[in-house]
């Protein structure tokens, strides 16, 4: 009876499915996902950029209007079917309803995240070499660029740097969702707390620092174009892992007493905490040492070591800063890999070795589109973007937010309230009708309404 030829379904196969843990564990690996270069990256270029506090204000709103609720419905949806993105789809929609097209595409958006994604991780590596051997240490703008243009630039440096991420971020899928992810993500979190703390402190004591925090949190409306919305709404989808079947992915690993509304509440609040705290590590000293905040992608790779070279022990403090954006980003990109590898193990069958190797043999392939983006192929631009701009911008804004905006419409209005409130409640285990009739109401009208109102602005469709 237990062979292994037993249909998908069958009980006992569900029980040897291999899961997180504990409740704690649930947290951390979540928060895992979710913290990443988006805080230490994406979220202080996007603030600099955008105009500081204002930015923060219109991200903070997606986050609690839009993130939070796609965060839940994926949870929920993934602890309920207890299977990759798109099985989920396939087992909890009505029959003949292609609703598992969301898990698709979030199979897709895996892939063009991670190809960006390793590329940059493959950077961070490249710099916490050059800040241990004390290259970095310039306070010349013009020094750190051509560092970076350097390691850009080269092609079998851009790819190797990637290959290395890609067989680490292997090696621990390999060891399992529990002994490979949970363990490894549990060990990184709270070292990364620690390393983050230290550079505010330090970043924070400079003299002069208060003109860095009030950039960010003394709001200028001016910058806020429909753009810098979408920007905003894309980065609160980006930052939370949504809308490309991650969360409905770890979901799935989900105990079934976990209380999904209060972790999800959890995570988002924590994944602020770093972004905030990463704004902290980084705009004081930005203006202490007078450079432009408003350097865009190139901020943490050309800015951040000069601002770290003008101050006392930079060069140690550089060395933490670099390490802890490449801890950060595992935690993350691990979640990224498990997308398609538990697509091929639960919907296939496929054991997890060969899905591993699949999903790296994959990526290998569609990152190199990344990473010789600036030199090889920098003649190759599509809609004036080279691959990795372009990757990075279709995936933020639009295959998350439009596969967000599915997932809230099948959660509002296919699912329906009952299972939500079964499901949310742990089958009535939970006293929280309350939270659940909220979480409906952000879940049917105000999400999707709000993700649709700004992609169609930020896209040039309306005008708001
Ligand atoms: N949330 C991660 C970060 O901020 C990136 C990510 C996006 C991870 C989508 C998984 C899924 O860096």
């Amino acid at each position: 009876m237990e062979s292994n030829k037993q249909p998908l379904k069958t009980p006992l196969q569900k029980a040897a499915r291999d899961g997180f843990t504990t409740g704690l564990g649930v947290i951390l690996v979540t928060m895992g996902s979710a913290v990443g270069l988006g805080n230490i990256w994406k979220f202080p270029y996007m603030v600099g950029a955008f105009g500081g506090a204002a930015f923060i204000i219109v991200y903070l709103i997606s986050t609690l209007l839009v993130g939070l609720p796609v965060m839940i419905s994926e949870h929920m949806l993934g602890r309920t079917a207890k299977a990759d993105a798109i099985t989920t789809l396939q087992k909890l929609a009505p029959k003949k309803q292609p609703w598992w097209l969301i898990g698709a595409s979030g199979v897709l958006a895996a892939f063009v995240i991670m190809a960006f994604y390793s590329e940059v991780i493959g950077w961070v590596l490249a710099y916490i070499v050059k800040a241990a051997s004390g290259s970095l240490l310039t306070t010349d703008p013009n020094v750190t660029g051509a560092a970076f243009a350097q390691v850009i630039g080269n092609p079998w440096l851009s790819l190797i740097v990637q290959w290395i991420v890609i067989i680490y971020v292997s090696v621990i899928i390999l060891a399992g969702v529990s002994k490979g992810i949970e363990a490894a993500v549990k060990k990184l979190m709270p070292a990364l707390l620690i390393m983050l703390l230290i550079v505010c402190i330090r970043s924070l004591t400079l003299p002069g620092a208060g003109e860095g925090v009030a950039f960010l949190f003394e709001p200028d409306f001016s910058k806020l174009t429909g753009a810098a919305i979408m920007t905003a709404l894309g980065l609160a989808f980006f930052k939370l892992s949504i809308g490309m079947g991650t969360m409905i992915t770890y979901g799935s690993y989900f105990r079934d007493d976990q209380d999904i509304p209060i972790s999800a509440t959890k995570v988002m609040l924590g994944d602020l905490g770093v972004s905030l705290l990463a704004g902290l590590a980084i705009f004081p000293a930005v203006f202490v040492y007078g450079v432009q905040p408003d350097a865009g992608p190139s901020l943490l790779f050309i800015t951040i070591p000069t601002v770290f070279a003008s101050m006392p022990a930079g060069n140690i403090f550089m060395l933490i800063f670099f390490v802890l954006s490449a801890v950060a980003a595992t935690g993350a990109i691990l979640s990224l890999f498990e997308v398609p590898v538990a697509f091929l193990s639960d919907h296939y069958g496929m054991s997890r070795k060969k899905a591993t190797l699949s999903t790296a043999i994959a990526l290998a392939l569609v990152g190199s589109l990344a990473a010789l983006s600036s030199n090889v192929l920098s003649g190759v631009s599509i809609f004036g973007l080279n691959f990795f701009d372009l990757f990075d911008y279709v995936s933020q804004n639009i295959l998350l937010p439009v596969g967000g905006l599915f997932i809230c419409i099948f959660v509002g209005w296919v699912w329906g309230f009952g299972k939500i409130k079964d499901a949310l409640s742990n089958k009535g285990d939970l006293q929280n009708s309350g939270i659940i009739r909220v979480f409906f109401f952000l879940v049917r009208w105000v999400s999707p309404i709000l993700i649709l109102v700004i992609l169609l602005s930020g896209l040039g469709v309306i005008k708001i």
